[in-house]
């Protein structure tokens, strides 16, 4: 079997991450969340005071990439790769609301996406790589041999969230999650530099109703053909 390089694009919480990790796993491959790329650069804004209610200080953030080294290290609990910034395991913070409420508003930045976009390419480089945000297939690899594009209605989107957040135990509202992934998703789509977009040539999946195991299996059968 060749190693393909399988890229999946995607509105806010439609559950890449969680078929893509199944999928690196059922195909021994690399997996890589980009999303958690973009979440770590806006914990570092926010833990250096250059990010209120959503305004960056642009400037203060581009002059300071180059000291933002983000990594991934295994955890061989949980089965998937945690987020490194700077040395330190940030998996948890990066995934809290406040993080979620800011990484539109840095992941718009051109120079933020360059830096992070080369490191993605690096990674994709020997093939055999699951990875999954908003510019993979258009942007990162345009010539990915897959190229899945997942949505969802934003309600079912929503409400997903919802239940694992308040299993982690967040204090939160329906309405809050429901708003900031209609935020995302319009800060995404219209962005300048690489919108949300499908790529002429990925498969949509609309997974509103459909289970974990067949989105699984639907890609699965798309990989087959593939490799
Ligand atoms: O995938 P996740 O929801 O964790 O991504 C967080 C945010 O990072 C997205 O809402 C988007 O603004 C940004 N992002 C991006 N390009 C990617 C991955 C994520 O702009 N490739």
């Amino acid at each position: 079997m060749k190693p393909i390089v399988i890229a999946i694009d995607g509105h806010s919480s439609t559950g890449k991450s969680t078929v893509a990790k199944k999928l690196a796993k059922e195909l021994q491959y690399k997996y890589v969340d980009t999303g958690a790329m973009y979440r770590a650069v806006t914990l570092f804004a926010m833990r250096n005071n250059w990010l209120q209610n959503a305004e960056v200080d642009e400037s203060k953030l581009v002059e300071n990439l180059p000291s933002i080294e983000i990594n991934f290290e295994y955890n061989p609990e949980a089965g998937t790769n945690d987020v490194i910034l700077n040395g330190e395991n940030v998996e948890n913070e990066i995934r809290a609301m406040e993080v979620s409420e800011n990484v539109s508003s840095v992941a718009k930045i051109d120079k933020v996406r360059e830096k992070l976009v080369q490191t993605q390419k690096q990674l994709g480089e020997e093939k055999g790589i699951v990875m999954d945000g908003r510019d993979i297939g258009t942007v990162v690899f345009p010539n990915a041999e897959l190229k899945i594009f997942m949505t969802a209605s934003a309600d079912i989107r929503a409400q997903r969230r919802y239940n694992e957040l308040k299993e982690k135990g967040e204090d939160i509202t329906f309405e809050e999650i429901l708003k900031n992934v209609k935020h995302r998703d319009h800060i995404d789509t219209n962005r300048e530099n690489s919108p949300l977009i499908q790529a002429e040539d990925a498969i949509k999946i609309d997974n509103s109703h459909l289970s974990q195991e067949e989105q699984f299996e639907t890609i699965m059968h798309l990989v087959r053909e593939r490799v």
